[in-house]
């Protein structure tokens, strides 16, 4: 079975693409690097010992998925390519739309025209907006708070209406709670340029003396020591969650992937320090706008239907995060 993997070089993208590899899928990839590096192409390589195709553009790209479609029989679609800072997307609404939405519908289009019917696109529990209840399952109420988290639902709305017009479709939403961790190689794994704006990689940045200080947005939280709880989990569970809903895919389906375990900040601030034995610099400061006090998942859907469930502690995602990106310093 072969698939094509947009953004394949990115994050939780590069960590699907070792574990389909690893399961003995063919696989194609196209991105281009707007937020990743081509030496990504090789580390896949090396972990797996396999070779697979890749394409260097942008999705928008007619011309180009047409080619690739033509240059290969893909079975199946695994859509991670697009914009993923929110704040950047507040500042830049029309960019993330046109990049978000514009890449999804060509890709549908030219899938169509050659045939190929499976679809398995990254979304993000932050369509479910503030929940009123906890944990998060799937039925629950939908609503944004940022035009990243907006191309989202819209995605998500524009492949339901497909999907009512083409029954023999199979999509597959995967609705990602907090990815954090790495490969256990310590090759592939999230390392941005800019200042980050996600948790995990600003702790690593602290621990490795590149900033001075992490800030905890607001320790007045309705959670058990007042800071944000989220529910993080260990990409590679990830990417392998990917694997199960190709195996199970069976018209319009919705998944929540996370752990179902609420860790706020201050557990992932001391579970860092203890498993890497490093000291990560901390102090206080103002809520951070449109943050909510906590969101973990309901996953027990993917577990009684995709047979999916994590394995990885939140140990695991703490060593492996630091791993990589001392490895890679
Ligand atoms: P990432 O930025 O690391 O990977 C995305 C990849 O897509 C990058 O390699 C980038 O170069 C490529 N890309 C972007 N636009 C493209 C285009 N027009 N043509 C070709 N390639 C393009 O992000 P990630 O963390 O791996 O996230 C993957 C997907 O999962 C995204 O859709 C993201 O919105 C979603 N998601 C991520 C998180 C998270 O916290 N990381 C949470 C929920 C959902
Ligand atoms: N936090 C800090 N200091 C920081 C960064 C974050 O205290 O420097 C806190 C936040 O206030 C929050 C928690 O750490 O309580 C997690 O924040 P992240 O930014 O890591 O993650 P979010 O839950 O805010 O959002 C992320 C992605 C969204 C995605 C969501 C669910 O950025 O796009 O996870 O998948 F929708």
């Amino acid at each position: 079975m072969k698939i094509l993997v947009t953004g394949g070089m990115g994050y939780i993208g590069s960590h699907t693409c070792v574990e389909l590899l690893n399961d003995g899928y063919e696989i194609v990839v196209i991105d281009d690097f707007s937020n990743s590096k081509p030496e990504v192409e090789d580390k896949i390589k090396t972990i797996t010992g396999k070779d697979f195709k890749f394409y260097e553009g942008d999705i928008k790209n007619r011309k180009l998925l047409n080619k690739i479609f033509e240059e290969n029989k893909i079975d199946a679609v695994m859509h991670f390519a697009g914009y993923k800072a929110v704040g950047e997307s507040v500042k830049k609404p029309l960019m993330y739309y046109d990049n978000n939405l514009n890449t999804t519908l060509t890709l549908l289009d030219v899938m169509k025209e050659h045939g190929c019917n499976k679809f398995i696109f990254s979304s993000s529990a932050t369509v479910y907006g503030k929940p009123h209840t906890l944990p998060i399952l799937e039925d629950f109420p939908l609503s944004t708070t940022n035009p990243y988290g907006t191309t989202k639902l819209m995605i998500e709305m524009i492949l339901k209406d497909l999907f009512i017009a083409d029954n023999d479709l199979n999509i597959t939403i995967l609705r990602y709670f907090n990815p954090i961790g790495a490969h256990e190689s310590g090759l592939i794994g999230e390392n941005p340029n800019d200042i980050p704006n996600n948790l995990m990689p600003y702790i690593v940045k602290v621990a490795t003396g590149e900033y001075e200080c992490l800030s905890v947005f607001g320790n007045d939280y309705d959670t058990h020591d007042g800071t944000g709880v989220r529910d993080y989990i260990h990409v590679v569970d990830l990417a392998k969650g990917h694997i199960k809903a190709l195996e199970n895919m069976n018209g319009l389906k919705y998944y929540n992937l996370g752990t179902g375990n609420g860790f706020s900040v201050l557990d992932l601030v001391n579970t860092f320090e203890k498993v890497n034995n490093v000291k990560v610099n901390y102090k206080i400061a103002p809520r951070r706008e449109g943050d909510i006090d906590a969101c973990y998942a309901d996953a027990s859907l993917a577990k009684k239907e995709l047979g999916w469930e994590t394995t990885k502690t939140i140990e695991d995602m703490c060593k492996d995060a630091y791993n990589f990106v001392i490895k890679n310093k």
